[in-house]
């Protein structure tokens, strides 16, 4: 048995591919870490790490990766996770090795239906429940896939848990849906945009997840336009100027001001309450996040 993080919380940010879910999880991940400084870690799923590429920094992988303060990154493969899994076990690496350099077994990892996505969500979890490798942080915020595949995910410990009715895969994969269910120790963010598809998209995978977890999941409404002009003073520009680029910019932004706000009323109508995160123009990648944090209410 491993360290039992009681109060430890995992966050899931999802939503429509390219709404920001990454820049969004990186900027709660950063507040998190910075409030009453407890250790944070950042996780991307799969077999590369963005954020390696958008910080021009070496070594985000499995192992946990220092990058501000409290807060560190890391990148986790269904692979290394089961490796790391079988290694706390097995406690003897050159057998696990052995096993994991098999062709045939990184093919069934990849092919064996809801395999790759329990393997994910019991490292994820492994900290609350106390197994494997000690994960050692607060809070954990997890850049997960979009939408259909966020579903995929978080829906695979069921589903495999009612294959296996009996014996140690079932019952793992009860416990890890157990946790995902508990809102003291989950949390889902869904990013939208003020547009019509990512709205629409939002608001059924909100609706899914509050049915079939039970946990109300926060939205975010990311890159609202924010002029440095007031719609007044947008309204006062069409009155004063009825020719010309400036007027049709005006006329442009206002219009355009008007649908995003739609869409917000909509989406806040239904669901209650949505952050909204302004487009940040002119930022390196550290200072947006930094900027957008102060958007954000992790709690
Ligand atoms: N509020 C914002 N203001 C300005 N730029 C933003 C904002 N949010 C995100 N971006 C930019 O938008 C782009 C897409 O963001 P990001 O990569 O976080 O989206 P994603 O949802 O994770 O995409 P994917 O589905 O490909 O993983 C990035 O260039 C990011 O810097
Ligand atoms: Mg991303």
């Amino acid at each position: 048995m491993s360290k039992v993080h009681e109060d430890q919380r995992i966050t899931f940010v999802t939503g429509k591919g390219g709404v920001g879910k990454s820049t969004l999880a990186a900027a709660i991940a950063l507040k998190l870490s910075m409030e009453s400084e407890s250790p944070a870690l950042l996780v991307e799923l799969g077999d590369s790490s963005y954020f390696e590429v958008l910080f021009e920094a070496g070594g985000i992988g499995y192992r946990p990766r220092s990058m501000r303060g409290n807060l560190d990154f890391a990148l986790w493969s269904p692979e290394n996770c089961l490796q790391d899994y079988v290694l706390h076990f097995l406690k003897i690496e050159k057998v696990v090795d052995l096993f994991f350099k098999n062709p045939v077994m990184k093919a069934l990892i990849n092919v064996a239906p809801g395999l790759a996505e329990v393997t994910l969500l019991g490292k994820a979890t492994s900290g609350i429940r106390g197994v494997g490798s000690d994960l050692p942080y607060r809070h954990i915020v997890i850049d997960s896939p979009s939408t259909g595949h966020a579903l995929a995910l978080l829906r695979a410990p069921k589903a495999l848990s009612e294959v296996f009715r009996i014996g140690p895969m079932g019952r793992e994969s009860r416990r890890i849906h157990e946790v995902l269910i508990d809102s003291s120790k989950c949390s889902y963010v869904i990013v939208a945009l003020p547009q019509e598809l990512p709205r629409v998209e939002t608001l059924e995978l909100f609706h899914q997840i509050r049915e079939e977890f039970g946990v109300v999941p926060k939205v975010y409404c990311n890159k609202i336009l924010s002029p440095p002009l007031s719609e007044s003073e947008l309204e006062g520009i069409l009155q004063t100027q009825t020719k010309g680029g400036i007027s049709h910019f005006a006329k442009y932004l206002l219009d355009q001001l008007k649908r995003e706000r739609e869409h917000i009323d909509i989406m806040k109508a239904e669901v209650g309450w949505v952050g909204e995160v302004p487009l940040v123009l002119d930022s390196e990648p550290w200072k947006l996040i930094e900027t957008l944090g102060e958007y954000v209410e992790p709690h």
